[in-house]
């Protein structure tokens, strides 16, 4: 039986004016992840947010932070991010010079370290650093914003990187970040996601975020449910 799927919560579709709220929400719901999107205006054209958002939400949630850096030399902004209570923090493939040192700062520094990789990056490229990496993060939008189309090509990424996550020998959970929603949640688990990121389907669905993350979870994987008893 597969592991459990996990629902990182990103909350970059929040009301930011009542984040707070929102993350207890979230919380509530049976989000395992808070995933904080980390932008630059370089690396992606937005700013959005730095640790103190992380150090303003750690004493309200015990939700672990799944940090997203897409910023232009990482290496520079790891450790305050650690500092600031992040259990994970992904680095984009195209964004690090020296991808398998700044893996390395974010393992020495006690986080899981994820290596991201934009819609067009090829995988097998950073192969050679999966040895330094935790997880990965299968990009299934361009990166910069929440509500975009998900990217059907990253299912195809998503079965390459478990074969190649199988050769490293130990455990490198896949996740995927970018229009997830009740309609591609199936298939991202199918080509194997341990991890689905989503936005606007937790923070902007209807009937609220508790309900969103319960009907996400239920599509991600009908058959985790207990079997039931048939009515009649
Ligand atoms: C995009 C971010 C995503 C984004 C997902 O650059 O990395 O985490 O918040 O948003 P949705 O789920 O709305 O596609
Ligand atoms: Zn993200």
């Amino acid at each position: 039986m597969s592991a459990r799927i996990r629902i990182a919560a990103s909350i970059l579709a929040a009301d930011f004016a009542r984040l707070g709220e929102a993350v207890a929400a979230a919380e509530r719901g049976g989000a395992d992840l808070l995933h904080i999107d980390v932008m630059d205006g370089r690396f992606v054209p937005p700013i959005t947010m730095g640790p103190v958002v992380l150090s303003s939400l750690r004493p309200l949630t015990r939700l672990p932070f799944d940090v997203h850096l897409m910023v232009v030399e990482p290496e520079r902004q790891v450790d305050v991010f650690l500092e600031a209570g992040a259990a994970r923090i992904a680095v984009h493939a195209e964004a690090a010079a020296h991808l398998h040192r700044v893996l390395g700062q974010i393992r020495s520094g006690g986080a899981e370290a994820v290596v991201a990789f934009n819609p067009a990056t090829p995988p097998e490229a950073v192969g050679w650093a999966l040895s330094e990496a935790d997880g990965v993060l299968v990009m299934s939008v361009n990166p910069g914003y929440a509500g975009q189309d998900f990217i059907p090509a990253a299912l195809e990424k998503l079965r390459a990187l478990r074969v190649l996550a199988r050769g490293v020998g130990r455990s490198v959970t896949l996740a995927i970040d970018g229009g997830i929603s009740e309609r591609t949640a199936g298939a991202a688990v199918a080509a194997g996601a341990e991890i689905l990121v989503a936005a606007s389907a937790i923070f902007q669905g209807a009937g609220g975020i508790e309900a969103s993350i319960a009907r996400l979870r239920e599509s991600a994987a009908p058959t985790d449910r207990p079997a039931r008893t048939p009515s009649r």
